[in-house]
């Protein structure tokens, strides 16, 4: 008996055009990021890579489950790199994360030491595409993908302190009783414990909190505004110390640098990128200063005029990245 077909052919299809970003490391900031990455329907595919296969195939029926409910998305998995080929973006969170008393700078030698396998297996297969670098130290791990990728200094780079300027902004937005979309901040350097708020260029609403607090960030200032930057620094300690990780902002936060990107946004985030050239900085070192975003990664890196107190944290920001750059062996 003749089968029974389901629908009849009247024209010939053609595979629809792919944007596919590759996510590394299906733990708990990996998998934030795939799902921010569907729900705000960034990419026509995700291609995910984990060294654990229960884990990476668990986390990828799971996802797999609730397509119907959000924008078509193809989502694939597997332990072989492969998967990653032709990517427009390769974010990479896999490795350590900080347990309770740990700093960043701590994970430093166990995640060089993957990245040495997972970044040549991603530009093996996407060789045109941008690297995002997620995994912490991110900033020397920006620059150890750098070493090994020779990537150009456009297409590989870090979240840095994207998330720091953030929850600069969101403490803002409290203290001011207004959306963080409103309050302009940028957090600069490390992201970590050595990171700089640029006081001087905070606004809110157009208005530079300079104006109405004269001393603000600097030395005697009335209103202690820094102890909103020591209360970015500790917020990541804080959430491990509570939950045990932090990944729902760094999902949204990639999700949303991902977005600008493939839509060529042209937009500003602090991001790791090399800084060398800038603010006297002589050597390849890899910290947070804030970049145009666009089709092709970082197009222009913006001169912010820092006052003598930002300048000087900054530089010992990227002294104290530049001997952590100096202990890996790659
Ligand atoms: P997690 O432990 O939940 O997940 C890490 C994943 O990496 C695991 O699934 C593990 O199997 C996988 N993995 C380990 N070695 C691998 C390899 N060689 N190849 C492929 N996959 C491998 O950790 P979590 O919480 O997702 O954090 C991941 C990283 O992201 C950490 O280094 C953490 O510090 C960092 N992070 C960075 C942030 C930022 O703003 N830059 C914010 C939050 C986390
Ligand atoms: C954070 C750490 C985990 O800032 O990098 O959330």
């Amino acid at each position: 008996m003749a089968e029974k077909k389901l629908m009849l052919e009247i024209a010939p299809t053609t595979a629809k055009p792919s944007v596919k970003v590759t996510v590394v490391g299906t733990g708990q900031v990996g998998m934030a990021v795939a799902y921010s990455l569907m729900l705000k329907n960034v990419a026509s595919e995700i291609a995910m890579v984990d060294i654990n296969e229960d884990r990476l195939k668990g986390e990828l029926m799971d996802l797999q489950h609730g397509q119907s409910f959000v924008p078509d998305v193809t989502i694939t998995g597997s332990t072989d790199y492969a998967i990653t080929k032709d990517s427009a973006i390769c974010v990479v969170t896999a490795g350590a994360r900080q347990h309770e008393g740990q700093t960043r700078i701590d994970l430093v030698q166990k995640n060089v030491s993957i990245f040495k396998n997972i970044i040549p297996n991603l530009v093996k297969y996407s060789p045109k595409a941008i690297l995002l670098i997620v995994s912490n130290p991110v900033d020397v791990l920006t620059w150890v993908a750098w070493k090994l990728s020779a990537l150009p200094r456009n297409r590989i780079f870090g979240s840095g302190t994207m998330l720091d300027s953030s929850r600069l902004r969101f403490l803002l937005s409290q203290r001011f009783g207004v959306s963080p979309s409103c309050c302009h901040a940028y957090v600069i350097g490390e992201h970590g414990d050595s990171s700089v708020p640029v006081w001087s260029a905070v606004a809110i609403a157009g208005t530079r909190l300079r104006q109405v607090s004269p001393k603000c960030g600097l030395e005697g200032d009335p209103d202690n505004w820094d102890q909103l930057h020591r209360d970015v620094v500790n917020s990541a300690y804080e959430v491990v110390q509570m939950k045990g990780h932090t990944n729902w902002a760094t999902g949204m936060m990639v999700s949303k640098l991902c977005g600008c990107i493939l839509r060529n946004e042209h937009r500003p985030f602090c991001l790791t990128t090399n800084v060398k050239g800038l603010y006297d900085m002589t050597e390849s070192t890899f910290m947070s200063v804030p970049c145009i975003v666009g089709e092709n990664g970082i197009s222009h890196v913006l001169l912010q005029a820092l006052d003598e107190t930002e300048k000087a944290k900054l530089i010992a920001s990227a002294k104290l990245l530049l001997c952590v750059q100096k202990t890996v062996v790659l």
